[in-house]
């Protein structure tokens, strides 16, 4: 029988996921299919409850859902627990094992190009729910400190708490008292959705140097007004699109037990922008 996957958030319209996970059933000849499910803010217990129904094989979950639906959990991997949130749930016969693939997804480029995370210093922008996966990876891997600048100061000083209590060091800024600090940080990481839209860069580009490595995990466009401009800098640049495909191949293993295509779900993507 034909086994189905599927992303669930709202929007969802724009998600690349169902191309790359059936890009990869395509390749390998699995009997399986991805769908997009919009599951509105408010309807998640309904939502579950469909996909149980269906006997869903496994799911993706995305905005706004990745904290709630930890309480529909039967069991979490450490890194849920961690970050207090999942994107990726299999279902064994009924029971809703969760994990997230963010945090291992995000550092996965960062890794393949062999940057030296170790005592770096950290000029993270946003302290939202990938902000907070991407703190945690941080930390794993010791870096030095964490400069988490966010337009809601009370949100990044909620995140630098988190930071300290999973033992990185980390203080908070606003987007404005950034200037033109950009140097000072081995990785200046964009996890905020400024840039989905052609927005201009959310921090001064002005010192970003060869030195610098830039992250922007906006996946599309691929080339944000950050990216651009750090790369005329002579940065080392890392594209919003490398992250989803690191926590989707990981998923991929966690329902599969078999590695994930990886050049072809890179193809499947890249043909799309
Ligand atoms: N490449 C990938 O695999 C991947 C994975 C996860 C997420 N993402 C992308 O990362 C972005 C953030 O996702 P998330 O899950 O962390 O969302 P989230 O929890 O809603 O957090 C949104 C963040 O963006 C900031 N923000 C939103 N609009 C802003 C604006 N107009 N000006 C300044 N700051 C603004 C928020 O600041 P406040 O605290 O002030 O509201 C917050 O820091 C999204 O674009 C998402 O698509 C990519």
């Amino acid at each position: 029988m034909t086994k189905t996957y599927a992303v669930i958030g709202d929007p969802i319209d724009n998600s690349l996921s169902p191309n790359i996970h059936n890009a990869a059933f395509k390749k390998l000849g699995l009997d399986c299919t991805y769908i997009a499910y919009r599951v509105p803010k408010g309807e998640l217990a309904a939502g579950v409850e469909s996909l149980k129904k269906i006997k869903i094989s496994g799911f993706n979950v995305t905005i706004p859902h990745k904290v709630a639906m930890i309480k529909f959990l039967d069991t979490v991997d450490e890194n849920c627990s961690i970050i207090g949130a999942t994107n990726t749930v299999s279902n064994d016969e009924g029971k809703l094992r969760g994990y997230n693939t963010d945090m291992e997804g995000f550092l996965d480029p960062i890794k393949k190009r062999n940057l030296p995370i170790k005592d770096s210093k950290v000029l993270l922008i946003g302290a939202g729910g990938a902000a907070r996966a991407i703190t945690a990876g941080f930390a794993k891997e010791k870096a030095r400190k964490i400069t988490i600048a966010n337009r809601t100061l009370q949100n990044a000083n909620a995140l630098a708490q988190f930071a300290h209590k999973i033992g990185i060091d980390a203080n908070a800024v606003t987007l404005d008292q950034v200037g033109e600090t950009a140097s000072d940080y081995n990785f200046i990481v964009n996890a905020t959705s400024i840039g989905m839209k052609g927005e201009p860069s959310p921090i001064s580009t002005k010192t970003i140097n060869e030195k610098s490595v830039v992250y922007d995990i906006v996946s599309k466009p691929i080339n944000t007004d950050l990216i651009q401009q750090s790369k005329k800098n002579g940065a080392t640049i890392i594209y919003g699109y490398e992250m989803l495909l690191g926590q989707a191949a990981l998923a991929f293993k966690i329902w599969h037990g078999i590695e994930a295509p990886y050049e072809t779900m890179k193809k499947s993507i890249l043909g799309m922008f």
